[in-house]
């Protein structure tokens, strides 16, 4: 049985990954501290799958309380740590960049000092496509130059990026930062647009399109991502010396206009 310590286990992409876990008969210890980003009440209903299992346990922690991180590492056995934890969104971290820096850089630092203290050696870690910035270049590839976020969010994954290299040259740390595109599927984050417009068209209101509709992007299905985390955990856990970026994700981007009519054709069909 592997034990595995997901941060943001309550969260979307957390809570989704620690059911999968659990039901493949391995042992998750999560961490979340609730927070108000979106409804917390979300969170408790993500985990409620997860709670019928006895190889469970959830710690309501937040990763910048240094002596709490301490006490979860020195109570559990822990084989690998799937980072999830963070403040996301774009626009938001504009509005609040010191809390995005406190969380994501701070929060993740206590993380991998952790590691380092119970010489655990494997890490897996949700990056972000918002670290290409304003790249024209398409399709995005991992070794193009990510030196210009246009956000404080995509700032802090590419610190992120930079500082588990660090714990992995010091510390023989392995490493997998994966770069997720706009994930979608069940107990999507509410504020993101696919959650946001189903809300909206469900309740015969109106859908905020900004520009004409042709904007593009990349989107990947829940339960790709999870497979993509779960792979990457165990090629971390078979190899040695890794430290690898993977965009996990395709390149089929599909426009905002495209996108608004699925849903509706996908609304449709349920009525
Ligand atoms: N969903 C996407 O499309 C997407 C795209 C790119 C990257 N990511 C990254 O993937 C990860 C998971 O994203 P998600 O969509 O599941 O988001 P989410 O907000 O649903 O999950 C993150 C979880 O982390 C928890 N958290 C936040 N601050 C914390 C703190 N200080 N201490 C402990 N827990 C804390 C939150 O309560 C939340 O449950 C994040 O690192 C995010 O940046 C997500």
């Amino acid at each position: 049985m592997i034990s595995y310590l997901v941060t943001g286990g309550a969260g979307f992409i957390g809570s989704t990954l620690s059911e999968k876990l659990l039901k493949e008969g391995n042992k998750v210890i999560a961490i979340d501290n609730f927070c108000n980003f979106y409804d917390p009440k979300i969170k408790e209903n993500n985990i409620k799958e997860s709670e019928n299992y006895k190889d469970f346990k959830i710690y309501r922690a937040d990763i910048r309380n240094k002596q709490a991180i301490k006490n979860i590492f020195a109570k559990n056995k822990i084989d690998i740590v799937i980072h999830l934890a963070a403040m996301a969104g774009v626009r938001p971290s504009i509005e609040n960049p010191v809390l995005y820096q406190e969380v994501n850089c701070m929060g993740t630092q206590n993380i991998l000092e952790e590691m380092k203290l119970h010489d655990i050696k494997n890490l897996v870690m949700a990056s972000s496509s918002s670290v290409y910035g304003n790249c024209k270049e398409v399709p995005f590839k991992e070794n193009m130059i990510v030196d210009f976020a246009i956000s404080p969010y995509a700032a802090t994954k590419k610190a992120n990026e930079v500082m588990t290299h660090v714990y992995h040259k010091l510390f023989d740390i392995n490493v997998m930062m994966l770069r997720f595109f706009t994930v979608y599927g069940p107990k999507q984050r509410p504020d993101l647009a696919i959650s946001k417009f189903t809300r909206l068209m469900l309740n015969d209101e109106e859908i905020p399109m900004y520009g004409d509709g042709t904007t593009s992007r990349d989107y990947t299905y829940i339960d790709d991502i999870v497979d993509g985390i779960i792979k990457s955990c165990k090629y971390c856990m078979e190899n040695s010396n890794v430290y690898e970026i993977l965009n996990l994700g395709n390149s089929s981007p599909i426009s905002l206009k495209e996108m608004i009519n699925k849903i509706g054709q996908a609304l449709r069909y349920r009525t």
